[in-house]
């Protein structure tokens, strides 16, 4: 059982002190001491169909998903009032009191809606943080009124990244946007409050995404780290760009030579910090497993079995029931 029945960030902020239930382990409390070098991949040649620019493009994220599967994109076709639009409407949404936003309560262990910090499920590991989570299907209904072409645009970025991929990987241009044409996805607001001590807690535990390709519209406070050779790494905000990383299901997809790594949001004392993520998830008609011709050029073989996404969504759930703290990483 967890240790409220409810908690919101103005909650959180009242405090003195971290309350016990939001301090983590020392050991995933470790802090960056270094920035990641993921690329800022300028996408402006690739929508313009210019081949050179293309072929650069496609080399710098073959190489940082080779290493980590993080970086960032420029020029990426969505409009910034789009970004502003959809950062104000999570303001404004966060900022209600609690009464409000608790009439979009996410039922335990349900997918979608409204959750504060989770303490009213656990009681360790807390995340130090609010979340507003939603489905999204392109042409569907069932977004949240406000977001729906913010979301119409992530799914035009994802499905244009998925293309980008499959050409750095040298197999048919258009072989992974099959998996994801009209799929569910699906998107979830983070907001972190400000920590009185920022040391001692973490605004999301280390986890890697199980989705495909996540979109991270996030604002210019920082907080993202990414774990890679044996350490953390923090990705510094760039004004206007997206940070982009790879999901499990595409490192499946890809027979795990693009990386899914461990991130995880760290909190601070001074400014609260928003962050919107596109979950880009497959078809669940479509079977995960990598393209004939990558296994044949790479002379490889398979490293993982067949799934669907919503397979791997079941094994997940049973899996982590074992293990709360996993389970709080991936919720
Ligand atoms: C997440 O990976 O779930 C959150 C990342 C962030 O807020 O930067
Ligand atoms: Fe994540």
């Amino acid at each position: 059982g967890g240790i409220a029945p409810f908690i919101d960030s103005s909650y959180l902020q009242k405090q003195s002190h971290v309350p016990t239930g939001f301090i983590w382990p020392e050991r995933h409390l470790v802090a960056a001491l270094e920035e990641l070098n993921e690329p800022l991949v300028d996408l402006e040649g690739f929508f313009k169909g210019d081949a050179v620019a293309t072929e650069h493009a496609t080399k710098l994220i073959r190489a940082s998903c080779l290493s980590h599967g993080f970086f960032q994109v420029t020029n990426h076709g969505v409009d910034p009032n789009l970004l502003k639009l959809a950062d104000d409407h999570m303001d404004h949404f966060f900022k209600l009191p609690v009464e409000e936003k608790a009439k979009v309560k996410r039922v335990p262990g349900g997918p979608w809606g409204y959750s504060g910090s989770h303490a009213d499920r656990f009681s360790t590991n807390l995340p130090w943080k609010e979340t507003l989570s939603f489905g999204f299907q392109a042409n569907g209904t069932d977004t949240v009124a406000g977001l729906s072409k913010y979301c119409e645009s992530m799914n035009v970025l994802a499905l244009s990244i998925m293309e980008l991929l499959a050409i750095s990987l040298g197999v048919d241009r258009m072989h992974y946007r099959e998996f994801f044409e009209d799929a569910h996805s699906i998107m979830r607001c983070n907001f972190y409050p400000t920590c009185q001590e920022p040391s001692l807690s973490l605004g999301t535990g280390p986890h890697c995404d199980p989705t495909s390709l996540t979109i991270l519209n996030q604002d210019q406070v920082g907080g993202l780290d990414v774990f890679v050779n044996k350490k953390w790494h923090s990705v510094r905000p760039i004004q206007g760009a997206l940070v982009i990383n790879i999901g499990d299901t595409f490192s499946a997809l890809s027979n795990g030579k693009y990386k899914s790594c461990l991130h995880r949001a760290t909190v601070n004392r001074h400014k609260e910090r928003r962050s919107l993520a596109f979950f880009l998830c497959p078809r669940d008609d479509k079977v995960v497993k990598p393209p004939e011709d990558l296994l044949r050029k790479e002379q490889e073989t398979r490293k993982y079995p067949d799934f669907t996404w919503s397979d791997l969504l079941r094994f997940t759930q049973c899996h982590y029931r074992a293990d709360e703290a996993t389970l709080q990483n991936f919720t």
